[in-house]
Protein backbone atom coordinates (compact mmCIF):
# COMPACT_ATOMS: atom_id res chain seq x y z
CA UNK A 1 0.00 0.00 0.00
CA UNK A 2 1.45 3.29 -1.06
CA UNK A 3 0.76 5.70 1.38
CA UNK A 4 1.61 3.68 4.43
CA UNK A 5 5.28 3.20 3.11
CA UNK A 6 5.36 6.70 2.12
CA UNK A 7 5.35 8.18 5.47
CA UNK A 8 8.38 7.08 6.92
CA UNK A 9 10.70 8.07 4.22
CA UNK A 10 8.92 11.70 3.96
CA UNK A 11 9.37 12.19 7.46
CA UNK A 12 13.29 10.85 7.13
CA UNK A 13 13.91 13.82 4.40
CA UNK A 14 11.38 16.45 6.21
CA UNK A 15 14.28 15.46 9.76
CA UNK A 16 17.04 15.64 8.12
CA UNK A 17 16.35 19.42 5.74
CA UNK A 18 15.19 20.47 9.10
CA UNK A 19 17.96 19.41 11.21
CA UNK A 20 20.24 20.80 8.47
CA UNK A 21 18.66 24.55 8.10
CA UNK A 22 21.58 26.92 8.24
CA UNK A 23 19.91 29.45 9.85
CA UNK A 24 16.14 31.09 11.22
CA UNK A 25 15.22 32.24 7.48
CA UNK A 26 16.27 28.57 6.09
CA UNK A 27 14.45 27.00 8.78
CA UNK A 28 11.40 28.79 8.25
CA UNK A 29 11.58 27.94 4.67
CA UNK A 30 12.15 24.51 5.19
CA UNK A 31 8.64 23.75 7.46
CA UNK A 32 7.07 25.45 4.88
CA UNK A 33 8.02 23.10 2.53
CA UNK A 34 7.05 20.19 4.60
CA UNK A 35 4.74 21.11 7.30
CA UNK A 36 3.29 24.35 5.49
CA UNK A 37 -0.09 24.56 4.13
CA UNK A 38 1.15 23.47 0.85
CA UNK A 39 4.00 21.61 2.50
CA UNK A 40 5.07 17.73 0.88
CA UNK A 41 4.09 16.11 4.50
CA UNK A 42 0.91 18.12 4.81
CA UNK A 43 -0.05 17.10 1.18
CA UNK A 44 0.23 13.46 2.48
CA UNK A 45 -1.71 13.85 5.19
CA UNK A 46 -4.15 15.13 2.62
CA UNK A 47 -4.21 11.82 0.93
CA UNK A 48 -5.74 10.29 4.01
CA UNK A 49 -8.69 10.58 3.10
CA UNK A 50 -8.15 8.61 0.18
CA UNK A 51 -7.51 5.69 2.12
CA UNK A 52 -9.99 2.39 2.99
CA UNK A 53 -11.97 2.43 6.59
CA UNK A 54 -9.29 -0.53 7.31
CA UNK A 55 -6.21 1.35 6.77
CA UNK A 56 -7.29 4.62 7.75
CA UNK A 57 -6.49 4.23 11.71
CA UNK A 58 -2.76 2.78 11.34
CA UNK A 59 -2.05 5.36 8.57
CA UNK A 60 -3.09 8.58 10.59
CA UNK A 61 -1.75 6.75 13.49
CA UNK A 62 1.52 6.89 11.91
CA UNK A 63 1.37 10.10 10.38
CA UNK A 64 0.26 11.83 13.54
CA UNK A 65 3.95 10.31 15.71
CA UNK A 66 5.49 11.42 12.53
CA UNK A 67 3.84 14.78 12.50
CA UNK A 68 4.70 15.45 16.45
CA UNK A 69 8.07 13.88 15.62
CA UNK A 70 8.42 17.06 12.76
CA UNK A 71 7.49 19.64 14.97
CA UNK A 72 10.02 18.83 18.15
CA UNK A 73 12.61 18.94 15.75
CA UNK A 74 11.68 22.13 14.18
CA UNK A 75 11.33 23.23 18.01
CA UNK A 76 14.72 21.73 19.23
CA UNK A 77 16.54 23.64 15.88
CA UNK A 78 14.88 26.22 15.74
CA UNK A 79 16.13 26.86 19.66
CA UNK A 80 19.78 25.81 18.49
CA UNK A 81 19.92 27.96 15.89
CA UNK A 82 18.27 31.47 18.22
CA UNK A 83 21.49 30.78 20.43
CA UNK A 84 23.88 31.01 17.51
CA UNK A 85 22.36 34.11 16.24
CA UNK A 86 22.72 35.75 20.28
CA UNK A 87 26.32 34.97 20.29
CA UNK A 88 28.62 37.62 19.15
CA UNK A 89 29.65 37.60 15.70
CA UNK A 90 33.87 38.34 16.25
CA UNK A 91 35.86 36.38 18.11
CA UNK A 92 35.59 36.86 21.87
CA UNK A 93 38.87 38.75 23.41
CA UNK A 94 39.24 37.36 26.57
CA UNK A 95 42.41 39.61 27.53
CA UNK A 96 40.51 42.52 27.09
CA UNK A 97 39.81 44.94 30.56
CA UNK A 98 36.65 43.77 32.13
CA UNK A 99 34.17 46.44 33.02
CA UNK A 100 35.12 48.25 36.07
CA UNK A 101 32.69 48.15 39.11
CA UNK A 102 32.79 50.81 40.95
CA UNK A 103 34.38 50.60 44.28
CA UNK A 104 32.34 51.32 47.32
CA UNK A 105 33.40 53.45 50.60
CA UNK A 106 33.73 53.56 53.76
CA UNK A 107 31.14 56.54 55.09
CA UNK A 108 32.81 59.31 56.53
CA UNK A 109 31.69 58.95 59.89
CA UNK A 110 32.93 55.72 59.67
CA UNK A 111 36.14 56.51 58.87
CA UNK A 112 36.80 58.96 61.83
CA UNK A 113 35.14 56.66 64.04
CA UNK A 114 38.41 53.74 63.06
CA UNK A 115 40.67 56.67 63.20
CA UNK A 116 39.67 57.20 66.11
CA UNK A 117 39.60 53.51 67.49
CA UNK A 118 42.79 53.02 65.88
CA UNK A 119 44.59 55.89 67.69
CA UNK A 120 43.04 54.85 71.33
CA UNK A 121 43.78 50.90 70.84
CA UNK A 122 47.43 51.95 70.17
CA UNK A 123 47.46 53.05 74.09
CA UNK A 124 45.81 49.70 75.03
CA UNK A 125 41.63 50.95 75.08
CA UNK A 126 39.28 48.21 74.04
CA UNK A 127 36.07 48.77 72.29
CA UNK A 128 33.36 48.08 74.35
CA UNK A 129 29.27 47.98 73.36
CA UNK A 130 26.38 48.82 74.44
CA UNK A 131 22.38 49.14 73.65
CA UNK A 132 20.87 52.19 71.72
CA UNK A 133 17.41 51.12 74.57
CA UNK A 134 18.42 52.13 77.42
CA UNK A 135 16.76 52.58 80.83
CA UNK A 136 16.74 55.38 82.91
CA UNK A 137 19.18 53.74 85.36
CA UNK A 138 21.89 53.20 82.75
CA UNK A 139 21.71 56.19 81.36
CA UNK A 140 20.89 58.51 84.49
CA UNK A 141 20.61 57.07 87.85
CA UNK A 142 23.90 55.79 87.87
CA UNK A 143 25.58 58.49 86.14
CA UNK A 144 24.41 60.45 89.43
CA UNK A 145 21.69 62.44 87.45
CA UNK A 146 18.70 62.49 89.59
CA UNK A 147 15.50 62.16 88.38
CA UNK A 148 14.84 66.21 88.59
CA UNK A 149 18.02 66.90 86.27
CA UNK A 150 16.75 68.80 82.92
CA UNK A 151 18.73 65.80 81.14
CA UNK A 152 16.00 63.90 82.06
CA UNK A 153 13.05 66.26 80.51
CA UNK A 154 10.97 64.46 78.03
CA UNK A 155 11.51 67.61 76.24
CA UNK A 156 15.39 66.25 75.88
CA UNK A 157 14.99 62.60 75.54
CA UNK A 158 13.17 59.93 73.62
CA UNK A 159 11.25 57.99 75.89
CA UNK A 160 9.95 54.78 74.61
CA UNK A 161 5.89 54.15 74.78
CA UNK A 162 5.46 50.29 76.73
CA UNK A 163 4.40 47.85 74.52
CA UNK A 164 3.65 44.20 75.19
CA UNK A 165 5.80 42.68 78.13
CA UNK A 166 8.35 39.89 77.57
CA UNK A 167 9.77 41.11 74.53
CA UNK A 168 13.41 41.99 74.38
CA UNK A 169 14.30 44.83 72.08
CA UNK A 170 16.87 43.32 69.19
CA UNK A 171 20.57 44.17 70.00
CA UNK A 172 21.50 47.02 68.89
CA UNK A 173 24.86 48.09 68.96
CA UNK A 174 27.61 50.58 67.55
CA UNK A 175 27.98 51.47 63.76
CA UNK A 176 30.21 49.37 61.25
CA UNK A 177 32.95 50.95 62.12
CA UNK A 178 33.92 50.09 65.33
CA UNK A 179 32.96 46.76 64.25
CA UNK A 180 35.09 46.67 61.41
CA UNK A 181 37.66 48.57 63.50
CA UNK A 182 37.82 45.86 66.51
CA UNK A 183 40.89 43.38 65.60
CA UNK A 184 41.97 43.48 69.23
CA UNK A 185 40.00 42.69 72.67
CA UNK A 186 36.37 44.04 72.90
CA UNK A 187 34.23 43.93 76.09
CA UNK A 188 30.86 42.45 75.72
CA UNK A 189 27.99 43.39 77.43
CA UNK A 190 24.67 41.71 77.33
CA UNK A 191 22.02 44.44 75.49
CA UNK A 192 19.10 42.83 77.22
CA UNK A 193 18.09 40.29 79.70
CA UNK A 194 20.01 40.03 83.09
CA UNK A 195 20.59 43.49 83.84
CA UNK A 196 19.71 44.87 80.69
CA UNK A 197 16.63 46.40 79.11
CA UNK A 198 13.00 44.85 77.98
CA UNK A 199 11.08 46.11 75.19
CA UNK A 200 8.21 46.20 78.01
CA UNK A 201 8.71 49.83 78.16
CA UNK A 202 10.60 49.32 81.44
CA UNK A 203 13.47 48.74 82.56
CA UNK A 204 15.41 47.34 85.59
CA UNK A 205 13.91 48.54 88.45
CA UNK A 206 10.75 49.47 86.59
CA UNK A 207 12.55 52.64 85.09
CA UNK A 208 11.43 53.93 81.75
CA UNK A 209 12.93 52.72 78.52
CA UNK A 210 14.33 55.53 76.64
CA UNK A 211 16.60 55.99 73.03
CA UNK A 212 20.21 56.43 74.82
CA UNK A 213 21.18 60.43 75.46
CA UNK A 214 24.94 59.59 75.49
CA UNK A 215 26.80 56.60 75.24
CA UNK A 216 28.30 57.23 79.29
CA UNK A 217 25.49 54.71 79.26
CA UNK A 218 28.21 52.18 78.79
CA UNK A 219 30.30 53.30 81.61
CA UNK A 220 27.77 51.68 83.71
CA UNK A 221 27.24 48.54 82.03
CA UNK A 222 30.95 47.82 81.93
CA UNK A 223 31.72 48.69 85.24
CA UNK A 224 28.93 46.52 86.38
CA UNK A 225 30.02 43.78 84.44
CA UNK A 226 34.02 43.56 85.67
CA UNK A 227 35.60 44.57 88.02
CA UNK A 228 38.17 47.50 87.61
CA UNK A 229 41.24 48.12 85.77
CA UNK A 230 39.00 49.37 82.91
CA UNK A 231 40.40 50.71 79.60
CA UNK A 232 37.77 51.14 76.99
CA UNK A 233 36.13 53.10 74.50
CA UNK A 234 32.76 53.01 73.37
CA UNK A 235 31.63 54.34 69.75
CA UNK A 236 27.91 54.53 69.12
CA UNK A 237 24.94 56.00 68.32
CA UNK A 238 22.82 58.04 70.37
CA UNK A 239 19.46 59.88 70.05
CA UNK A 240 18.35 63.50 71.47
CA UNK A 241 14.77 65.43 70.68
CA UNK A 242 16.47 68.07 68.89
CA UNK A 243 14.99 69.51 65.20
CA UNK A 244 17.76 69.46 62.66
CA UNK A 245 19.40 72.16 61.10
CA UNK A 246 22.96 72.83 60.24
CA UNK A 247 24.60 71.59 63.59
CA UNK A 248 21.86 69.09 65.31
CA UNK A 249 20.38 66.52 64.26
CA UNK A 250 18.01 63.58 66.69
CA UNK A 251 20.89 61.49 66.14
CA UNK A 252 24.63 61.29 66.36
CA UNK A 253 27.45 59.61 66.89
CA UNK A 254 29.51 59.77 69.89
CA UNK A 255 32.91 58.08 71.71
CA UNK A 256 32.96 57.77 75.16
CA UNK A 257 36.25 57.24 76.64
CA UNK A 258 36.21 55.41 80.33
CA UNK A 259 39.94 54.46 82.59
CA UNK A 260 39.85 53.17 85.60
CA UNK A 261 42.91 52.34 87.93
CA UNK A 262 44.75 53.43 90.71
CA UNK A 263 46.24 56.87 91.07
CA UNK A 264 45.00 57.95 87.81
CA UNK A 265 45.04 61.73 87.38
CA UNK A 266 43.80 64.55 85.62
CA UNK A 267 47.48 64.45 83.65
CA UNK A 268 46.48 61.19 82.11
CA UNK A 269 43.27 62.36 80.65
CA UNK A 270 44.64 65.58 79.68
CA UNK A 271 47.82 63.44 78.14
CA UNK A 272 45.67 60.95 76.43
CA UNK A 273 43.01 63.01 74.72
CA UNK A 274 46.25 65.43 73.02
CA UNK A 275 48.17 62.18 71.83
CA UNK A 276 44.68 61.10 70.22
CA UNK A 277 43.95 64.45 68.53
CA UNK A 278 47.59 64.81 67.28
CA UNK A 279 46.90 61.20 65.53
CA UNK A 280 43.77 62.39 63.97
CA UNK A 281 44.11 66.34 63.43
CA UNK A 282 48.15 66.54 62.94
CA UNK A 283 50.92 68.01 65.50
CA UNK A 284 50.17 71.19 65.61
CA UNK A 285 46.61 70.29 67.44
CA UNK A 286 46.31 72.60 71.14
CA UNK A 287 44.50 71.17 73.59
CA UNK A 288 42.24 73.24 76.29
CA UNK A 289 40.54 72.21 79.81
CA UNK A 290 37.64 74.28 80.88
CA UNK A 291 35.81 73.77 84.20
CA UNK A 292 32.74 72.39 83.41
CA UNK A 293 29.51 70.46 85.24
CA UNK A 294 28.79 66.77 84.94
CA UNK A 295 26.64 64.85 87.41
CA UNK A 296 29.17 61.83 86.66
CA UNK A 297 32.09 63.12 87.05
CA UNK A 298 33.88 65.43 89.33
CA UNK A 299 35.78 67.85 88.57
CA UNK A 300 34.62 68.72 85.22
CA UNK A 301 35.88 69.92 82.15
CA UNK A 302 34.75 70.67 78.63
CA UNK A 303 37.42 70.34 76.03
CA UNK A 304 38.68 72.68 73.62
CA UNK A 305 40.53 72.35 70.47
CA UNK A 306 42.43 74.23 68.25
CA UNK A 307 44.62 73.66 65.17
CA UNK A 308 45.16 75.64 62.13
CA UNK A 309 41.95 74.96 60.74
CA UNK A 310 39.76 76.25 63.51
CA UNK A 311 41.73 79.52 62.80
CA UNK A 312 40.84 78.76 59.12
CA UNK A 313 37.20 79.44 60.16
CA UNK A 314 37.98 82.47 62.31
CA UNK A 315 37.82 81.10 65.83
CA UNK A 316 40.39 80.63 68.67
CA UNK A 317 39.06 77.50 70.42
CA UNK A 318 36.21 74.83 69.24
CA UNK A 319 34.39 72.97 71.93
CA UNK A 320 34.70 69.43 71.51
CA UNK A 321 34.08 67.19 74.30
CA UNK A 322 32.98 66.63 77.71
CA UNK A 323 35.15 64.72 80.44
CA UNK A 324 36.71 64.47 84.22
CA UNK A 325 37.12 62.43 86.90
CA UNK A 326 34.73 59.66 87.68
CA UNK A 327 32.61 60.95 90.38
CA UNK A 328 32.92 58.61 93.67
CA UNK A 329 29.04 58.04 93.66
CA UNK A 330 29.51 56.61 89.97
CA UNK A 331 31.57 54.29 91.10
CA UNK A 332 29.94 53.44 94.43
CA UNK A 333 26.82 52.96 92.24
CA UNK A 334 28.74 50.37 90.56
CA UNK A 335 30.14 48.34 93.39
CA UNK A 336 33.66 49.83 92.67
CA UNK A 337 35.52 51.48 96.11
CA UNK A 338 36.37 54.81 95.46
CA UNK A 339 38.76 54.69 97.88
CA UNK A 340 40.99 52.74 95.93
CA UNK A 341 39.94 53.40 92.29
CA UNK A 342 40.08 56.47 90.24
CA UNK A 343 39.47 57.04 86.50
CA UNK A 344 38.76 59.97 84.05
CA UNK A 345 36.03 59.75 81.50
CA UNK A 346 35.25 61.72 78.30
CA UNK A 347 32.64 61.53 75.76
CA UNK A 348 33.00 63.92 72.68
CA UNK A 349 30.86 63.96 68.80
CA UNK A 350 32.48 62.22 66.03
CA UNK A 351 29.86 64.55 63.66
CA UNK A 352 32.17 67.73 64.92
CA UNK A 353 35.45 66.21 64.26
CA UNK A 354 34.31 64.96 61.03
CA UNK A 355 32.82 68.13 60.10
CA UNK A 356 36.32 69.91 61.73
CA UNK A 357 38.29 67.41 59.85
CA UNK A 358 36.85 67.93 56.02
CA UNK A 359 35.62 71.38 56.05
CA UNK A 360 31.65 70.31 56.39
CA UNK A 361 29.83 72.94 57.25
CA UNK A 362 26.14 70.79 57.53
CA UNK A 363 25.47 67.97 59.56
CA UNK A 364 22.54 66.44 57.83
CA UNK A 365 24.90 65.80 54.76
CA UNK A 366 26.19 62.75 56.68
CA UNK A 367 22.57 61.54 56.69
CA UNK A 368 21.44 61.79 52.99
CA UNK A 369 23.23 59.54 51.61
CA UNK A 370 23.92 60.99 48.52
CA UNK A 371 26.55 59.64 46.88
CA UNK A 372 28.15 62.84 45.32
CA UNK A 373 28.71 63.77 48.87
CA UNK A 374 29.82 60.73 49.95
CA UNK A 375 32.04 59.88 46.99
CA UNK A 376 34.15 62.92 48.28
CA UNK A 377 35.95 60.89 51.13
N1 LIG B 1 27.79 62.45 78.18
C1 LIG B 1 28.23 63.82 77.87
C2 LIG B 1 27.40 64.36 76.73
O1 LIG B 1 26.75 63.62 76.06
C3 LIG B 1 29.66 63.85 77.48
C4 LIG B 1 30.54 63.47 78.63
C5 LIG B 1 30.93 64.41 79.54
C6 LIG B 1 30.94 62.16 78.79
C7 LIG B 1 31.74 64.08 80.61
C8 LIG B 1 31.75 61.80 79.85
C9 LIG B 1 32.15 62.79 80.75
O2 LIG B 1 32.16 60.56 80.04
O3 LIG B 1 32.95 62.44 81.78
O4 LIG B 1 27.40 65.55 76.52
Amino acid sequence: MGLLNDIEPLKQAALNDLKSAPDLAALEQTKGAWIGPNGKFTALMKQLGTLSKEEKPAAGKLINAAKVELEAALASRREELELKAALPKEPTDFTLPSRRRALGKLHPLTQVTDDIVRAFRKIGFAVADGPEIEDEYHCFDALNTPADHPARDSQDTFYLSPSPAGACPSPTGVGEGARRADEGSRVEIKPCGEGGATASGEGRGGKSLLLRTHTSSVQIRVMKSQPPPVRIIVPGRVYRRDNADATHNPTFHQIEGLYVDKNVTVGDLKGTVEFVFRELMGGDVKIRFRPHYFSYTEPSYEIDFTNALVKKMGKDWLEIAGCGMVHPQVFENVGYDPEVWTGWAFGFGIERIAMLRYGINDIRLFYENDVRFLKQF
